[in-house]
């Protein structure tokens, strides 16, 4: 496909979208660009780096052939990743390769299943929901058969089929163990305030499946926790799942297969955004019930070992009433509302990217213990390489517009880029709009000087080069111009804006770093007036995000503050207070229980003020540089604990205030009074996180202070006269 330098077609729009995003990007990673750089060289080859301390020897056995040796880069790259994805706040620059990576693999997998599209799931070309339950349902029976045959065979004197005795059996689930300790993974990102609301239940409903993995903040229900429970039965000292030692090879775990399955596994949430319906397809592979779940049920104990996570699991991914069914409704739910909401082609287009998540799923429990060349496959991809370069030449001039506390020298239309990159300002949809305009008409004009002629080139080719994001199979294959929802649908998280906001508010907290007792249940005193609406809503939504990032790896909520932080973002959400069995069958799954999201739209509602689309359209509309805050504080959620949780403390004090004043009609009085009830199981969970802080911990001061600074601004809400 070849793209000319004239902006006329609906391509080029996306072409723009494509800059724009990348512009984005930049403006997050610049920097961090150094690293950036040095870390983007994809092929792995001069970079085993931490955790072997030194690059790999040649084993003693050298490996024999080049495929090997492929092997083994692939390994140590996927390891890599595996660490990284895992630890993004330390990793931002991971995250466009990691986009890469993705649709490298994603489109080998469905190129791979195009060859023989009737033997599977490709050869349902429409979507129909009876006929996908019958598909899913006869491909369950499959498993149920073969697990039957295998049970005769064991009958009549038949040996294991996994492993033969205790020894073997170690190395088997060392082998399996990448994948196994990042279960859930694939859902991780998924909960995001910023996804639109339209979405919300669907999101809801799915992210369900993801708290049920983490054992809904039970510790002793939580699949990652169980899993390493049982490898520590042999393997007593080993480190959490998200600690490079994880990556030893003395703990001999993985191999190619589970560890490219991880990182899938680890990889197909990060863009929630961009590909939900990916996920969704993936969810509903992932959570049916697999052969080998059952067999090592039975051979487990065989062995002396515990088989509680199969069983588990035997019980808990059924296609009847748990996730497998679940992950099935999700889909349909999912294209009823791409067909309702954009039409007919739409929903199609709906049901090949869930077919093609499906696929990615289904593809790496084949027997790929061999290489999948995604070096080449990355390396090739010209684009990429030129994409980086316009990375590059964007971010210098974002440096320098900073050094020189001045934008004037790189003018795009009426603004410097600095300007148009301002965080608050590129929020707003129209500035959105005027700087693509503006782009355009640069591009279209004359240079001005603030590029130079090779840069310019660069981006030309750059452009050209664009039809090869779509030579990706994936893109073909859904039959689709990227992107669909290739939109700035996220809020841009500025390091710089969240460093400058701590440290110009500094002062104020130096005494702050008292925690605050027993604020929920009590009336907060001083009746409040009436609240400014276009104050409170903006902070009412973004709330939610302040520790919803905190769970994305299944790894660090297995302990007593991760399984308190899962039971608080399950009550923010609206679900039911916890059971001690978790089944995935007996909770209510509508959205009927409403959680905060669905109080801030009753809010907007009762007030009869237009629906936003989404909490970036919201902040469009009443822009809050302190909500924009929170939503940079919380992309480092580890970093940040302390002050996010401070906040969050001081937003249950909102929760309480709005749903007291449920007689001014802002809540109907049943709303107002589930609101307090929430409130008071977050409360429960916050004060169980803040126990486990130790005295003298920084976080106790930080908790402090993010307690003062959302409190004073909680308070702007309501102190203005109506
Ligand atoms: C079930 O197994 C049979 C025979 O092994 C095979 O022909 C059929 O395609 C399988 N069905 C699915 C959905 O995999
Ligand atoms: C998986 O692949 C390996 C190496 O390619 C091969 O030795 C093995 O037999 C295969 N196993 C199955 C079950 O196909
Ligand atoms: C609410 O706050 C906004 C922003 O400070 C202000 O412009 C507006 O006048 C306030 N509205 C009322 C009713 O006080
Ligand atoms: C919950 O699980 C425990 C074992 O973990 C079991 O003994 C108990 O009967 C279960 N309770 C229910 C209500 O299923
Ligand atoms: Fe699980
Ligand atoms: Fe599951």
């Amino acid at each position: 496909m070849s793209l000319g330098i004239d902006f006329s077609s609906e391509n080029h729009q996306l072409i723009f979208c494509g800059i724009f995003v990348i512009i984005c990007t930049c403006t997050v990673l610049h920097l961090s660009l150094r690293s950036f750089q040095t870390h983007s060289k994809l092929d792995g080859s001069n970079e085993f780096i931490e955790m072997g301390r030194k690059r790999p020897k040649r084993p003693k056995t050298a490996p024999t052939s080049n495929c090997e040796w492929a092997s083994m880069r692939e390994l140590e790259f996927y390891k890599k990743l595996y660490f990284k994805l895992q630890n993004l706040e330390e990793h931002p620059e991971i995250i466009p390769i990691a986009r890469q990576v993705f649709l490298a693999l994603l489109s080998e997998a469905l190129e791979d299943y195009s060859k023989a599209p009737d033997t599977n799931i490709l050869s349902m070309k429409h979507f129909d929901k009876g006929a996908l339950s019958l598909f899913l349902q006869s491909h369950q029976d499959n498993v149920t058969d073969q697990y039957h045959r295998y049970i005769s065979r064991r009958q009549s004197g038949g040996p294991r089929a996994l492993f033969q005795d205790h020894q073997e059996a170690e190395d088997w689930l060392r082998k399996i163990a990448p994948l196994k300790l990042v279960d859930g993974a694939w859902l991780g990102h998924l909960n995001k305030i910023t996804m639109p609301f339209s979405l919300r239940p669907i999101v809801k409903e799915t992210w369900q499946v993801f708290t049920e993995e983490l054992g809904n903040g039970n510790r002793d229900q939580h699949h990652v926790k169980i899993f390493e429970d049982l490898l520590r039965e042999f393997e007593p000292d080993l480190p959490s799942p998200t600690t490079k030692s994880i990556l030893h090879p003395r703990y001999k775990l993985g191999n190619l297969k589970y560890w490219r399955a991880a990182v899938a596994q680890l990889i197909v949430s990060l863009f929630p955004h961009e590909f939900l319906p990916e996920m969704l397809g993936f969810n509903m592979h992932f959570e049916s019930l697999q052969l080998d779940t059952m067999q090592a049920a039975k051979e487990l104990p065989e062995v002396h070992l515990d088989a509680y996570y199969f069983l588990l699991h035997v019980s808990i991914d059924n296609g009847h009433s748990g996730h497998a069914a679940m992950a099935m409704e999700s889909a349909a739910h999912y294209i009823q509302h791409m067909s309702e909401t954009e039409g007919e082609v739409a929903a199609e287009t709906a049901w090949r990217r869930i077919q093609a998540g499906y696929v990615f799923s289904e593809w790496q429990f084949r027997n790929y213990s061999q290489a999948t060349h995604i070096f080449a496959r990355l390396n090739d991809n010209a684009h990429d390489k030129l994409e980086q370069n316009v990375l590059a030449i964007f971010s210098s001039k974002i440096q320098a517009a900073h050094r020189l506390h001045c934008g004037s020298r790189v003018k795009i239309g009426k603004r410097s880029l600095a300007e148009w990159l301002e965080p608050e300002s590129f929020l707003a949809k129209e500035w959105q709009q005027e700087f693509i305009q503006s782009l355009k008409l640069r591009w279209g004009g004359k240079m001005y000087g603030a590029f130079t002629k090779s840069e310019l080139e660069t981006f030309e080719l750059w452009i050209n080069s664009m039809g090869s994001d779509q030579s990706h199979f994936y893109y073909s294959f859904i039959d689709s111009n990227p992107h669909p929802q290739f939109q700035i649908s996220r809020i841009p998280n500025l390091d710089k804006s969240e460093s400058k906001f701590l440290t110009a508010k500094d002062e104020n907290f130096e005494t702050a770093a008292s925690i605050p007792s027993g604020l929920v249940g009590k009336s907060s005193g001083d009746s409040p007036t009436n609240p400014n609406l276009s104050l409170l809503l903006p902070l009412w939504f973004t709330q939610c995000c302040l520790l919803e990032s905190f769970v994305y790896s299944p790894g660090r909520t297995t302990d007593t503050i991760g399984c308190a932080v899962v039971r608080f973002l399950r009550a923010q959400s609206g679900f039911e207070e916890e059971d001690s069995n978790v089944t995935g069958i007996d909770e209510p799954r509508t959205a009927e229980n409403g959680g905060i999201v669905e109080f801030g739209l009753e809010m907007i509602r009762q007030a009869s003020l237009p629906t936003p689309q989404s909490l970036c359209n919201l902040l469009s509309d009443c822009p809050s540089e302190f909500a924009t805050n929170m939503l940079s504080l919380s992309s480092s959620p580890v970093r940040n604990f302390g002050i996010l949780l401070g906040m969050s403390m001081a937003f249950l004090e909102l929760q309480d205030m709005v749903s007291e004043s449920s007689d001014s009609s802002l809540l109907s009085p049943k709303s107002g009074e589930r609101l307090a009830s929430l409130a008071r199981r977050q409360y429960l969970c916050l004060q169980i996180c803040l126990q486990e802080i130790p005295t003298g911990d920084e976080r106790r001061v930080d908790f402090g202070r993010g307690y003062d600074m959302a409190k004073a601004e909680i308070k702007k809400c309501f102190s203005q006269k109506v």
